[in-house]
């Protein structure tokens, strides 16, 4: 009998997850299948509680639920704890454990593939959403050494800002952490210091009614510096056109999904991810699909 391990989010249309994952466990010849659990907020307890089914391993979690997700588990590791959001459930015995592996994703693909390495490096932060806490506490944790968060709702970049205080707090990591509101962003004042931008805003996301948007014009990237757009979907991002146009480097969100997706793999199954089949896979969709 099959095993099952599910998508959880709406919409999952676009979702590349099922794909790179299902290759990843044809590689070792697993009997499980990789499945979209498409869902609407009323249907999403019942289909937590689904997972606690024998025939059923865990689950990814995406938008809109990485947050609400958080109160049907049974206990939650402290990475996912920490950044508030949960992106990978796990089943162990009859308990259901959430992780995030978004902090991992982003930070193997911005060393690996984006070649930074973010020890005393100043960053600029577009949005202050799930994905935004996941990466600002990676590269928080990996002794950046300034941080500025940009968000439209100024609020949320404050409440971002504030809780990685308090966790700095406690630790011996030293990051200056600032906020700016959205309007700084058309001024190159915001960008002077740093080495690395990352978009962690929907903006320019195909399909969507942000598509073909891009969030700074080419005047306010700093040349060489790196821009890192989490969308992958289009490749290149309107961001990403525009930093290149300034003389930036780029890097796409998609080997993060893989890098994520691959930590996920590992917790379900305790086998290492043929990382490389699975951005290959991605690529080869992501081009058909996109
Ligand atoms: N590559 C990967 O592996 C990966 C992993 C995780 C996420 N992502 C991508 O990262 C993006 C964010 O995901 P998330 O989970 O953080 O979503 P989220 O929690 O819904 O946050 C969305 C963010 O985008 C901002 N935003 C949305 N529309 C905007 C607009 N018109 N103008 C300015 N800001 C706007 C929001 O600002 P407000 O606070 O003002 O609403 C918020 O900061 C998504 O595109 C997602 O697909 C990629």
């Amino acid at each position: 009998m099959p095993k099952f391990i599910g998508l959880i989010g709406y919409p999952l249309e676009h979702s590349l997850s099922p794909y790179f994952q299902q290759v990843a466990l044809e590689h070792y010849q697993f009997d499980i299948r990789y499945e979209k659990w498409e869902t609407s907020p009323k249907g999403l307890g019942l289909v937590v509680a689904k997972i606690k089914e024998a025939q059923n391993l865990g689950a990814n979690v995406t938008v809109p639920y990485k947050e609400a997700v958080l109160p049907l588990l049974d206990e939650l590791d402290g990475q996912a704890m920490l950044i508030g959001a949960v992106n990978t459930i796990v089943k162990r015995g009859n308990r259901l454990i959430g992780f995030n592996t978004d902090a991992y994703g982003f930070i193997e693909a911005l060393c690996k593939e984006g070649h930074f390495e973010p020890e005393g490096k100043g960053v600029v932060i577009l949005g202050a959403g799930g994905a935004a806490r996941a990466v600002s506490f990676a590269l928080v944790q990996r002794k950046i050494s300034s941080l500025t968060i940009i968000n439209r709702t100024f609020e949320r970049a404050k409440a971002l800002a504030d809780s990685l205080k308090g966790y700095m707090a406690e630790t011996e990591l030293g990051t200056a952490v600032t906020t700016l509101p959205w309007q700084n962003l058309s001024s190159s004042e915001a960008f002077d210091h740093c080495q690395l931008i990352v978009n962690c805003t929907t903006i320019g996301t195909k399909y969507t009614s942000q598509e073909g948007q891009s969030s700074l014009s080419s005047e306010v990237i700093p040349r060489g510096i790196l821009v890192y757009d989490l969308v992958y979907n289009p490749w290149p991002t309107p961001l990403l056109q525009m930093a290149r146009k300034a003389g930036a480097n780029i890097l796409g969100g998609l080997a993060m999904l893989v890098y994520q997706g691959a930590a996920s793999f590992r917790l379900w199954t305790g086998r290492e991810a043929p990382v490389d089949i699975m951005l290959n896979k991605a690529k080869e969709i992501s081009h058909l699909k996109m």
